[in-house]
């Protein structure tokens, strides 16, 4: 069962809204009350995709970090982080001797970092949103997996549209839990040949699917239309090489330690 919305703000959500989940489907209902359960508190930590705090910018590192993304930049992170993601799995793979496509489970988010704090229209929402870390990791090294547990539970604020159960936030959780095994077959640890071109090129081309799916051809509901603007949509300009170049980058950050320097907190 994947989920769109983030656990934690269904328990903020009014009891109107739980009433509509509930006439949606008691089964999702019971998922969501048993992932909940289940879903740890990771570390907040400011990354590279979500740009660093600077003092001054903001009142206080919780203001910053409930600043409120555009919603265009919300959902091109999703593509582009999740080649970083790509990258950072291999290299941990090779560390750690557990195959790649072993490493996490597509499904619901196990890992949050925080909830809003901004009430029924904003969302916390992940950006990669996969399901659980196999438990050998933590067995073979309790650092890389405390520092993956972290990189997946970050969320960026959003306006719910972005983040919509029912709507684009959530064929993208799909889209990023199903093409975990493609994502696994491409070599981030040196340049881009042919066969991973290829692939990326698929990838990239799927995910664009989605977006058009709710900008261009009128399946989306109003709100979602005046929040996505397919201009501002970066995933438009994105080339493969650019997206295996931040693989490399997530693959470089393991190797070079600075992944668990930055995300073992
Ligand atoms: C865990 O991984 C980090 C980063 O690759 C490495 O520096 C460290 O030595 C490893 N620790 C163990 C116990 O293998």
């Amino acid at each position: 069962m994947l989920m769109t919305v983030d656990v934690v703000k269904y328990f903020e959500l009014s009891m109107a809204s739980l009433r509509i989940v509930l006439i949606v489907s008691i089964v999702c209902i019971s998922a969501i009350t048993l992932a909940a359960g289940a879903r740890k508190q990771s570390e907040v930590i400011s990354d590279i995709c979500s740009s660093s705090f600077t003092e001054g910018q903001y009142d206080s590192r919780d203001v910053y970090y409930r600043r409120v993304r555009d919603p265009n930049k919300h959902i091109s992170a999703r593509l582009v982080r999740y080649f970083r993601f790509g990258g950072i799995l291999q290299a941990i793979s090779e560390e750690t001797e557990i195959p790649r496509d072993n490493l996490v489970t597509g499904g619901a988010s196990q890992f949050q970092d925080q909830s809003s704090g901004l009430g029924q229209a904003v969302h916390a929402a992940h950006i990669i949103r996969v399901g659980s870390i196999n438990s050998k990791l933590g067995k073979k090294n309790q650092s890389l997996n405390r520092a993956l547990q972290n990189y997946i539970g970050h969320t960026q604020n959003v306006l719910r549209a972005a983040n919509a159960w029912h709507g684009v936030g959530g064929d993208i959780d799909k889209y990023q839990s199903n093409q975990l095994g493609v994502l696994a077959t491409v070599d981030f640890g040196s340049t881009l040949e042919t066969n991973d071109r290829r692939t990326v090129e698929t990838l990239i081309t799927d995910f664009r699917n989605i977006i058009d799916k709710y900008v261009r051809d009128g399946t989306h509901t109003s709100d979602e239309k005046k929040i996505l603007d397919a201009d501002k949509v970066i995933v438009y300009c994105v080339v493969p090489l650019m997206l295996h170049e931040e693989g490399k980058a997530g693959y470089d950050m393991v190797k070079s330690g600075e992944f668990v320097t930055k995300y073992d907190k």
